[in-house]
């Protein structure tokens, strides 16, 4: 493969015979899935990706499936061109960029169990969604069959269903987990955040500054109860923002918790609405 040239593909077929001629040649496949309009959070992902395979294969569709929100579908920024010549500058070989008909040429009825992990979070607050993630997941991992797949910890509890997903389709790919990029003022950065009036944008840094405060001082709390009151009565206090929920989970299971114990790592996990924007955050507690 032409390491110079950036290759674009559209159909499956043709990915799967660059690919097959890649493998007999020995070389390592690494996948990047996303759904475009990449920033910094997406492009350090590709760059991990670069470090570890010979191949970098990068995927760009807006999956409907997992939109729960008409609206948000509709509104989620689309950006291909823009997209292809970052990627092109990251020296990425190979951008997947399908439509509705080649990843859904079928209606797709499968249902996914992911039983307590679904239960919880964005999975009550977004029905439908992780299944819809891992029916286009699964679906890229059988196109592209790569050895490792990136995956930033922003998307925490996705990351903790990708995982289940390989063990219950006994795929063979190790999935890489990569750090939250943050914008300098602390903001996690999120292909969402471009669609924040400027009055949002300054109000949106609070959702972080409040889940590490919470976090710093957890031992200062009596209990979980108190701080999620204390994050809540926060981010409502600022009119532009409304917490959705607060979350301080089992870092494995994904178990909320009523107690903070030092014994067992734990996440906080935050949803907030910027108006019609739903932003999402989390932080490891210990
Ligand atoms: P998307 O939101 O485009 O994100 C693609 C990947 O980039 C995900 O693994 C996500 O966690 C990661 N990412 C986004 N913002 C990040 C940040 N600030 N720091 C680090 N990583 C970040 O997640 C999806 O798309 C979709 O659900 C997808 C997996 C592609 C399936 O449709």
């Amino acid at each position: 493969m032409n390491a110079l040239f950036m290759q674009i593909v559209h159909h499956i077929k043709e990915l799967k015979a660059i690919l097959l001629q890649q493998k007999e040649n020995g070389v390592s496949i690494g996948f990047v899935p996303t759904m475009g309009a990449l920033h910094e959070g997406h492009l350090s992902l590709v760059r991990k990706c670069k470090q570890s395979n010979d191949i970098t294969v990068v995927s760009i569709y807006v999956n409907p499936a997992q939109f729960n929100n008409k609206n948000d579908l509709k509104s989620y920024p689309r950006d291909s061109e823009r997209d292809c010549k970052l990627l092109s500058s990251e020296k990425c070989n190979i951008v997947f960029i399908p439509d509705d008909k080649e990843m859904y040429p079928v209606p797709d009825t499968r249902e996914f169990n992911f039983g307590l992990m679904e239960q919880v979070m964005e999975g009550v607050h977004r029905t439908g969604h992780f299944n819809g993630v891992a029916k286009i997941v699964s679906k890229l991992f059988e196109a592209v069959e790569p050895d490792k797949a990136y995956f930033g910890q922003k998307d925490f509890q996705q990351l903790a269903i990708i995982r289940k997903l390989v063990k219950m389709n006994h795929y063979d790919i190790e999935i890489v987990a990569c750090p939250i990029v943050r914008e300098k003022n602390g903001l996690a950065m999120s292909s969402r955040n471009t669609l924040l009036t400027k009055e949002q944008r300054n109000a949106a840094p609070l959702i972080f500054k409040v889940i590490k405060e919470a976090s710093n001082n957890l031992t200062s709390h009596h209990s979980v109860k108190s701080v999620k009151e204390y994050v809540r009565n926060t981010i409502n206090s600022n009119k532009l923002l409304k917490l959705e929920y607060y979350e301080i989970v089992e870092r494995n299971t994904l178990k909320p918790v009523s107690e903070i114990s030092l014994k067992i790592p734990l996440t906080a996990c935050i949803a907030v609405y910027a108006g019609n924007i739903r932003l999402i955050d989390n932080i490891d507690i210990n």
